[in-house]
């Protein structure tokens, strides 16, 4: 396999080093980008983006100046839930390219510096996965097992009162071929694997080092809390019942094998990582997958993101986080975006300041943030009408293709995207028209990472909430010598007296929007300061 266009691979180890020893492991002086493949961009001409697409853009990657992309499933899939039904685990789809393909992505990441994470999917297949055909055909395949087959209750119930978490529908489906019910907590087309079968947990590992021998420097675990499950499926408790098992499967097989997957990870030189998306109702749940520093490098902080732009609900989400990450020794993350959530821009109203001011907060706190492709340019959700709709979870509006320039095809190939451009592709918001604007919300994402690359203190450094006027939240990062302020106004007023003392290094407003007096945040500003 050739690299025609790829930077010599004799740069890869000294470009990677983007974050110093004093950061330890990459993963945490990093921030990440994530990609949904299917709506990054499209270089074939059907319509859905490609893995040359991403590999087309990654100096925009660069020039933003994050460390590492996660991308989204890019898999064999017959693409019932968009490719986190995976038909096979170590093969691209044709639609996103092939395996040729990623191998020259992820040479050229690499050649810039750019760590590359993968998704990986394994708590469930796709219906159409030769295991699941096999262990469908009959109750006696050798795979049979393989996946989480029961006879039904009485009077034709399904084995237990489980609760999928995409449509929440129940958990089963009867399978007339054989007489059993088939667990599923995502869609019928998504069945679970039976993680209690030590020939699955090969067979999945198998997955891992496939990945890992390519060169791929992490995984992002697919609701990896479910990989363990109750031998006994006992029923969920009565008064719990409508919400989604997934939010509730918190069991020691998964710390188990979270173990065993950590321990191949630990196997591979160059500080491979998993990051989880563990999704429980508490946070000491979700950070009980961390193990003693055995299990996952890193767990999605979601409960942050669920909540309302308002002072009370960020001061309490930044408490509680460093409160119980501190306690657990553990390295918080940070996410305000992503592929199966209202974009921010849109669950917080629209105003092109809050987009901003959000920034300022993402990229000042301690932990590791997550951006997710299209929020560098302030998108919100596209408007998608009934005949446009896609996904049977709605999720459609936060995967609209990302707009490159302000040509009619936006920089893609020259069909008719997959689902329709955000509202900011009209107006002058695609990547090639901000990049030409000092004042863009680009523009404020690359300043912020650059601030955070050269000062360490605003990467590692320690933070401390800080008394603030009602409405602003501030805190101070502090390593040795250097000290920095942020403070918020999550208002649409002036507030007095709110901005910290010292040299405002930025601001999130734009240089026309109305500025404060001295010491006072206009509405919805958010400064850092060097104190
Ligand atoms: C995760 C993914 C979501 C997917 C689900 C099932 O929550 O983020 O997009 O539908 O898992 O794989």
């Amino acid at each position: 396999m050739s690299h025609p266009s790829g930077p010599d691979a004799s740069t890869v180890d000294a470009t990677l080093a983007t974050t110093g020893p004093a950061d330890g492991p990459w993963w945490r002086g990093a921030v990440a980008y994530q990609i949904y493949p299917r709506s990054f961009c499209d270089t074939t001409g059907d319509g859905v983006g490609d893995l040359e697409g991403v590999r087309r853009h990654l100096d925009h990657l660069v020039d933003l100046g994050v460390d590492a992309l996660w991308l989204s499933p890019f898999f064999r899939s017959p693409m019932a839930d968009y490719g986190y039904d995976v038909a096979d685990f170590c093969d691209v789809d044709p639609i996103f390219g092939d395996l040729d393909t990623f191998d020259r992505l992820l040479h050229e990441a690499h050649a810039r510096g750019l760590r590359v994470v993968i998704d990986w999917v394994p708590n469930h297949t796709s219906i159409e996965h030769p295991w699941f055909v096999a262990s469908r055909s009959s109750r006696t395949d050798p795979q049979r097992d393989w996946y989480v087959w029961r006879d039904g209750g009485p009077d034709g119930a399904p084995p237990n009162n489980w609760t999928e978490a995409l449509t929440y529908g129940r958990a089963w489906t009867f399978d007339e071929a054989t007489g059993q019910w088939y667990l599923h907590n995502f869609l019928p087309s998504q069945p679970d694997l039976n993680w209690a079968n030590p020939q699955v947990v090969e067979a999945m590992l198998d997955t891992l080092r496939f990945w890992l021998d390519r060169g791929v420097d992490g995984f992002r675990m697919d609701v990896v809390n479910l990989i363990g499950k109750d031998p006994d499926l006992a029923d969920d408790p009565p008064e719990l019942v409508g919400l989604p098992h997934l939010v509730l499967n918190d069991r020691p097989e998964t710390h188990a094998l979270l173990r065993r997957i950590r321990a191949l990870l630990d196997g591979y030189p160059g500080d491979r990582m998993a990051i989880g998306e563990v999704i429980l109702l508490d946070i000491e749940s979700i950070l009980g997958h961390l193990g003693d520093g055995d299990e996952l490098h890193l767990a999605f902080n979601f409960p942050p993101m669920q909540g309302p732009w308002t002072a009370e609900t960020w001061r309490s989400a930044i408490a509680t986080t460093e409160a119980a990450y501190g306690a657990a020794g553990a390295w918080p993350t940070w996410v305000l975006s992503n592929h199966d959530v209202v974009r921010h821009r849109t669950r917080y109203g629209g105003d092109e300041r809050i987009a901003r001011s959000a920034a300022v907060l993402l990229l000042t706190l301690r932990g590791t943030p997550f951006l997710y492709a299209g929020e560098e340019l302030g998108l919100s959700d596209a408007e998608v009408a009934p005949h446009q709709v896609h996904d049977p979870a709605g999720r459609d509006g936060c995967r609209a293709p990302l707009p490159w320039d302000a040509t009619p095809g936006h920089g893609w190939a020259g069909a008719e995207p997959w689902l329709p451009w955000p509202p900011e592709a009209a107006t002058g918001g695609d990547a090639a028209t901000q990049a030409g604007d000092a004042d863009s919300v680009l523009a404020l994402y690359r300043r912020l990472l650059h601030l955070r690359r050269s000062h360490p203190a605003l990467r590692h450094g320690s933070l401390e909430l800080l008394d603030a006027p009602d409405g602003v939240v501030s805190w101070r990062r502090v390593d040795g010598d250097e000290v920095w302020q942020v403070a918020v106004n999550f208002t649409d007023e002036v507030v007095g007296g709110a901005a910290p003392t010292g040299e405002v290094v930025l601001s999130s407003r734009r240089a026309t929007d109305p500025a404060a007096p001295a010491g006072d945040l206009a509405a919805h500003e958010a400064v850092v300061v060097r104190t």
